[in-house]
C-alpha cells in the first residue's frame, strides 16, 4: 500500500465539527412525537431504535417528515414488532418516494408486490435455497459491505427490509457510517477523492464473493444489470456534512490506472469497515423493520445456519431524488464497453433518466 493511503491515527477536527453540527440539529428539531434511543456507535449519532409510530394506520405526514428528520440524523433507524405485512410494507414505504421493482435475476420473485426484494434464504417455492446453487452464491455477495442499488444508475435513497421469518440464531444485519468515515480521512486523501467517479457493477461484488461461480457473469445478467458512475464524495442528505458513497459494488475509479484504483477502493472500504464506524441490528421479532439511507451508509449481512434455518426478509427500496439520483452519466466509448461488458456489444452507456424512473432493476 503506498504512504498515501496511510490510516489516521486520531480524530481529525472535521470529525468534531460534524458531530457538534450533528448535536445542534438535534437540539433544533422541532417538538417531536417519536422517540429516537441511540443504538450506541459512533459517539452515538449513528443508528436509533425508534418508537411512537402506529404502523396500523396511515402514516401522517408530519410523522413521515419526523422520521426523514431521524434519518438524516441517524441514518439507520429501527423500528420494532412493526406488525406490517405486504401490502402496508410497500404503502408505508411510498411516504417516502417511488419504489423500484424487482429484477428477479438468479431468484424468481416469491413476495405478492413486485416492489418488494425477497431478501431472504427461500426460492420461489418457499423452500430453503440449496448450497452451492447460483442463487445460494449469488446471496454470498450480501455478506460484502455495500449500499443498495449502487450499481444502478438512478440509485436508492431507503431500503426498509422487514423480518417475516428468522432463524433461532445469528443473520444479524451490520451497518457502517459513511459520514463518519469520510471525516476520519486525511486531508491529503480528500482531497485527491474531490471530483472522482466509481464505477459500481453488481458482477464486481458477485465475483469478489463468490470468484468461481461469478468469474464470468452470463450474457443474460451482464444485459439486465450494467454498471453505473457516481462520484465518490458527496453531500449527505442532511446537507451538512460529506460522505463517502462506495461500495463493494466499485469495480474502479475512472481515469485511474487499474492498479492504483484497485488499491484506492480497497483502502477506502478496508477505512470505512472499521468497528468504531460500525453498529450491528439484531433482528428480535417477525415485524421488525429497518429502514436505512444508502446514500450515507454500508451494510452486510452476517451469517446464519442457512441450510438448517428459514429466513424470510422484504424489502422495499425507494428511489432517490436528490441531486445525485442519477450519478454520472459517462458517454461510453465502444472499446470502453468492451472492456466492461468482456466483449459484449449489448450494453449500452446505460438507460436515461427518464426511462430508468419507470423501468428500473433491484438487487441485494
Ligand atoms: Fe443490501
Amino acid at each position: 500500500m503506498s504512504t498515501m493511503f496511510r490510516p489516521l491515527l486520531r480524530m481529525p477536527r472535521s470529525r468534531a465539527h460534524s458531530t457538534a453540527i450533528w448535536r445542534r440539529t438535534l437540539a433544533t428539531l422541532n417538538e417531536r412525537t417519536l422517540h429516537a434511543t441511540p443504538l450506541g456507535a459512533v459517539d452515538g449519532t449513528f443508528g436509533a431504535e425508534v418508537s411512537g409510530v402506529d404502523f396500523s394506520r396511515p402514516l401522517p405526514p408530519p410523522i413521515a417528515a419526523e422520521i426523514v428528520q431521524l434519518q438524516n440524523l441517524y441514518g439507520v433507524l429501527v423500528f420494532r414488532s412493526t406488525g406490517l405485512d405486504d401490502d402496508a410494507h410497500v404503502r408505508y414505504s411510498k411516504n417516502f418516494g417511488a419504489l423500484e421493482s424487482i429484477h428477479g435475476v438468479n431468484k424468481p420473485r416469491r413476495a405478492s408486490s413486485p416492489h418488494l426484494y425477497d431478501a431472504g434464504n427461500l426460492d420461489a417455492e418457499g423452500n430453503i435455497i440449496p448450497k452451492y446453487s447460483r442463487a445460494w452464491w449469488h446471496s454470498k455477495g450480501n455478506g460484502l459491505w455495500h449500499t443498495d442499488s449502487s450499481f444502478n444508475q438512478h440509485r436508492s435513497s431507503y431500503s426498509a427490509l422487514r423480518a417475516v421469518e428468522l432463524p433461532p440464531r445469528g443473520g444479524a444485519t451490520m451497518y457502517a457510517d459513511m459520514r463518519a468515515a469520510y471525516d476520519d480521512l486525511p486531508a491529503s486523501i480528500k482531497q485527491d477523492l474531490d471530483g472522482k467517479i466509481a464505477e459500481h457493477w453488481i458482477w464486481h461484488s458477485r465475483k469478489l464473493a463468490a470468484p468461481q461461480e461469478f468469474d464470468k457473469p452470463t450474457e443474460q445478467e451482464k444485459r439486465a444489470i450494467p454498471p453505473a458512475y457516481h462520484t465518490l464524495v458527496q453531500t449527505a442528505p442532511d446537507t451538512t456534512r460529506k460522505t463517502l458513497y462506495i461500495a463493494s459494488h466499485a469495480r474502479r475509479i475512472v481515469g485511474m490506472p487499474e492498479r492504483e484504483s484497485t488499491e484506492l477502493i480497497r483502502y477506502l472500504l478496508t477505512h470505512a469497515q472499521q468497528p468504531k464506524y460500525q453498529v450491528a441490528c439484531q433482528w428480535k421479532n417477525v415485524g421488525d423493520l429497518v429502514q436505512w439511507d444508502n446514500r450515507c451508509t454500508m451494510h452486510r449481512a452476517t451469517a446464519f445456519e442457512d441450510q438448517a434455518n428459514r429466513r424470510d426478509m422484504r424489502r422495499t427500496t425507494v428511489y432517490d431524488h436528490g441531486p445525485y439520483a442519477f450519478g454520472v452519466r459517462l458517454g461510453l466509448t465502444e472499446h470502453d464497453v468492451d472492456v466492461l461488458c468482456g466483449g459484449s456489444t449489448d450494453i449500452t452507456a446505460g438507460p436515461t433518466p427518464e426511462t430508468q424512473t419507470q423501468e428500473q432493476v433491484q438487487a441485494l
